[in-house]
């Protein structure tokens, strides 16, 4: 007979892109209560209602068990704080292991604590690489995957990344896409965007709107902290707007950015939507109807890939490749006139097609529950053989 709650996992969720991954695992795990009693921990890193609150509500997350509350900061303040509010909630509720997502502070920060603890790590979304060590988000991959104990994959390349750093490939799982769970339980959910054109009135071309747009997300370091990469590709922007309307919601990085820099007057334009940051219900509707997605995003690389709307990514390089090989994305960096070219390209041709890449099928979540219940069962039979 199986005992009792074999497993009791210890989620951990921090920024934007870690909630949408964290709704199916909860969900699932929720479904094997009787051996997975899982708890969830939110660092805080995100904290605005736009960024936090509206996806836990739409994507029916439960409130996390214990809110670190340590807000924004340098990478070393941010870093260190998570590290030092963890600690001791690690210290009292002693759970068999700690799950971190993707690629953000809170993962690594979290991942470091608990190894160093001897509590193993399993890392959802393992083993994508950029090959940039000046995203940060590089050096949080590459850090949390060599402290883990179980690795989760996205896409088969992945798994390549990590033997060639010397993992284990016992420790590695190909299970799919925790974010294309999360999207194909919500696409009948998505909203409509055309009520977004009528709620911002005379603001915009509302006629130009209804008949197609694109839609633009920028906040990477790299784009919009530099004066002169956010100017290139904010002017850039206002010209393709005369081509085809574009709907932009601003993440907050970026809103500080273009005040910092006075770039305000290069979104003035009827033809330019600019919006608070979106929930998750907005964003997919917004999504699924556009003609075309610009964007330096990781998540929007593979939601516009599931999707098969085309998207061109604002930087020089993907962690995620199958989303250009399979899927719909084109990499073209910042450069102005290839941005146009491939704005001109999806427009006479409709873009690439693209297909949905293998175990991007919505039971990605359900594939990490089972590994993970064999896993704790067999840590429990080695106790009891040692014993
Ligand atoms: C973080 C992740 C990035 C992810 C992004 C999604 C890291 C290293 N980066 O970047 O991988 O793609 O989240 O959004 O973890 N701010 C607010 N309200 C908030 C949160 C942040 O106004 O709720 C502002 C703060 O001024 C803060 C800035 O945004 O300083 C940046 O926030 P931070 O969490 O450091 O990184 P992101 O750029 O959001």
């Amino acid at each position: 007979m199986m005992p009792e709650k074999i497993a009791k996992i210890l989620c951990i969720v921090g920024a934007r892109p870690n909630f949408m991954k964290i709704a199916p695992i909860m969900r699932v795990f929720g479904q094997h209560e009787n051996v997975i009693a899982a708890t969830l921990l939110h660092t805080g890193q995100h904290y605005d209602a736009a960024m936090k609150k509206s996806f836990f509500d739409q994507l029916h997350i439960p409130e996390p068990d214990i809110d670190l509350g340590v807000g924004s900061g340098s990478h070393a303040v941010q870093t260190a704080e998570i590290m030092l509010r963890f600690e001791p909630v690690l210290d009292q509720l002693k759970p068999t292991a700690v799950l971190v997502l993707g690629d953000v502070n809170s993962t690594i920060s979290c991942a470091l604590v608990a190894v160093k603890k001897g509590i193993p790590v399993i890392h959802v979304e393992a083993g994508l690489r950029s090959y940039d060590r000046g995203m940060p988000e590089e050096i949080n991959r590459v850090l949390t995957d060599q402290i883990s104990d179980l690795l989760f994959t996205t896409e088969r390349s992945a798994e390549a990344n990590l033997l060639r750093e010397g993992i284990a490939s016992e420790r590695i799982y190909f299970v799919g896409n925790v974010m294309i769970d999360t999207l194909r339980y919500n696409l009948d959910r998505a909203a409509e965007p055309g009520m977004l054109f009528s709620a911002a009135g005379e603001a915009i071309d509302q006629a130009a709107f209804n008949s197609g747009y694109g839609l633009v997300t920028l906040h990477r370091p790299s784009n919009v902290d530099n004066p002169d990469n956010l100017k290139t590709l904010l002017t850039r922007l206002n010209s393709i707007s005369e081509q085809l309307p574009l709907v932009f919601p601003v993440h907050p990085r970026t809103v500080q950015r273009i005040k910092e820099f006075g770039l305000e007057n290069l979104l003035t334009s009827s033809r330019i939507l600019r919006l608070p940051p979106q929930g998750y219900l907005q964003m997919l509707g917004m999504m699924k109807h556009a003609r075309l997605v610009l964007t330096d995003s990781g998540g929007i690389q593979e939601e516009t890939t599931a999707l098969g709307v085309p998207c061109i990514t604002l930087r020089e390089n993907t962690e995620r490749p199958i989303t250009v090989t399979e899927g719909t994305n084109t990499v073209v960096g910042i450069d102005p006139e290839k941005i146009q070219a491939s704005v001109d390209d999806v427009l006479a041709t409709g873009g690439k097609r693209g297909r949905v890449p293998e175990y991007w099928d919505g039971e990605a979540a359900e594939r990490i529950a089972q590994v993970i219940i064999k896993w704790a069962q067999g840590r429990i039979i080695k106790t009891q053989e040692a014993g």
